[in-house]
């Protein structure tokens, strides 16, 4: 497995490209599931994630194709994918499959909308904590579903299609949001979803189905509303850019020090985590191109946070937080509310020097002068990195193992970094 090798110490200094968003590129991909006719995706980045949906797509029959790039084009930017569902030839997800990325359990909101019919593997937990599906299987049966599990499986049966109906989810839920929006899409009648969540992504997938043909009206709001409709056609969509990618290499930055420009970023996309790295010492300029990160001289700052669905400060930004917290001159308390397992980072960056207790959900966060690289590892793609975050400002060697995990979702980390003056490689397994 390959590895990735820091020599920290060396500011940022340059221009970093974001990349199309992770999280609205794979319900985008589910989401051509709801049609006969060819989706094409721009800005489609280049990840394990999407290779892999690509193939479970491929199981129930999804034809992919990926657009080279034409001549002048910068490589930089994102692929097209043309994604045709034409004829669907089996509308079982399997537990080989659907164990290896949760969000493939999405598949069975636009298979039973249009087939009538889904087998999906129940995905089990992760890494970062139990993560249930009972909200997903509480919004399809909303819209009459019937639902069975068997041998680990959830069978969803709707022979008659789907109706309508008023779905409040007790929880905020990204995924249970996407799959209720893909079912009811192709519903009979009215579906009202209170309680949505309203990450961009949401906003991103409603109005590609939108353009589909859909009839979907407040998203990015906790109330959408969607009249539901017999048929969807194809569409152009391009993914919306990665605020998480973003966040993370504004992290970057305010850690190293030096002045980086994040191409394509949307800063309204993450206000509350740019926020908090102004707090933390970082100056954050919205520019035309995207968002301008500096920090020079000053120290860091110590800041309380707690994690929040949309527009509060993101689950997938807390590690990377931590990490730059690690150098702060005090102590930060980072609370985490989402996922209950999500600390996976904590014991490997006390391996290179870091003050961190945890108690709970709450980790105290004492900051300390310097890091000492050491060989590190994590198990989930913020984790992962979140080392490499820290690896960039510790003194000497960082090694960081399993880097199968930061491909799932960082496209290119090494190169994104090594182009603005850090000190990184990955070395072949
Ligand atoms: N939950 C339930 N029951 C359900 C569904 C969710 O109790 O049926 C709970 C979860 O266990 C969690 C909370 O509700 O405690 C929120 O989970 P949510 O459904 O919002 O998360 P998700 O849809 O599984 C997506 C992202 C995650 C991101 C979360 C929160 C994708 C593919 N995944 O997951 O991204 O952390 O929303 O914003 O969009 C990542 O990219 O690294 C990642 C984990």
């Amino acid at each position: 497995m390959d590895r990735i090798r820091i020599i920290g110490g060396h500011r940022l200094n340059g221009t970093i490209q974001i990349s199309g968003a992770k999280n609205a590129t794979l319900p985008l991909m589910i989401a051509s599931l709801l049609s006969e006719d060819t989706l094409i995706l721009d800005n489609v980045p280049q990840l394990a994630d999407v290779v892999l949906l690509q193939r479970i797509l491929g199981n129930h029959g999804v034809d992919v194709m990926i657009a080279g790039k034409r001549a002048g084009e910068d490589a930089n930017n994102g692929r097209t994918l043309h994604i045709s569902a034409k004829h669907i030839v089996d509308t079982t997800a399997p537990y080989e499959l659907v164990s290896k990325m949760r969000a493939s359990f999405w598949v069975i909101a636009p298979l039973v909308a249009r087939m009538g019919e889904a087998k999906v593997s129940m995905p089990g937990g992760c890494a970062i904590g139990t993560r249930p599906v009972d909200l997903l299987i509480m919004a399809l049966e909303k819209l009459g579903t019937e639902i069975e599990v068997e041998g680990g499986y959830v069978i969803a049966r709707a022979p008659k299609g789907l109706c309508g109906a008023e779905i409040n989810f007790p929880k905020v839920t990204v995924g249970g949001t996407h799959t209720a929006i893909m079912a009811a899409s192709l519903a009979h009648g009215t579906t009202v979803i209170e309680n949505a969540a309203r990450e961009p992504e949401i906003g991103d997938v409603a109005d590609c189905l939108n353009k589909m043909g859909a009839k979907i009206s407040g998203a990015g709001t906790s109330r959408i509303v969607i009249e539901g409709v017999p048929k969807l056609h194809g569409a152009r969509h391009t993914v919306l850019p990665d605020r998480i990618e973003t966040g993370t290499y504004a992290m970057a930055v305010a850690m190293t020090g030096g002045d980086v420009l994040l191409q394509n970023a949307r800063p309204e996309l993450l206000q509350a985590a740019l926020d908090v790295l102004g707090q933390a010492g970082a100056t954050v300029t919205p520019t035309n191109e995207g968002v301008r990160v500096a920090r020079n001289g000053a120290g860091l700052m110590p800041v309380e946070v707690t994690t929040a669905p949309f527009p509060g400060f993101p689950t997938d930004l807390q590690a990377q937080l931590m990490a730059l917290m690690t150098r702060a001159h005090g102590t930060s308390h980072i609370t985490e509310t989402i996922f209950e397992n999500r600390f996976m980072h904590v014991q490997e960056l006390v391996r290179l020097g870091a003050h961190i207790h945890l108690d709970g959900e709450t980790a105290t966060i004492d900051g300390v002068p310097c890091l000492k690289g050491a060989p590190v590892m994590a198990t989930d793609l913020r984790a992962s990195v979140s080392l490499v975050i820290a690896g960039l400002a510790a003194e000497g060697e960082t090694m960081v193992n399993r880097v199968y995990h930061l491909d799932r979702g960082f496209e290119r980390v090494e190169e994104k970094l090594a182009r603005c003056g850090a000190a990184i490689e990955r070395l072949g397994g």
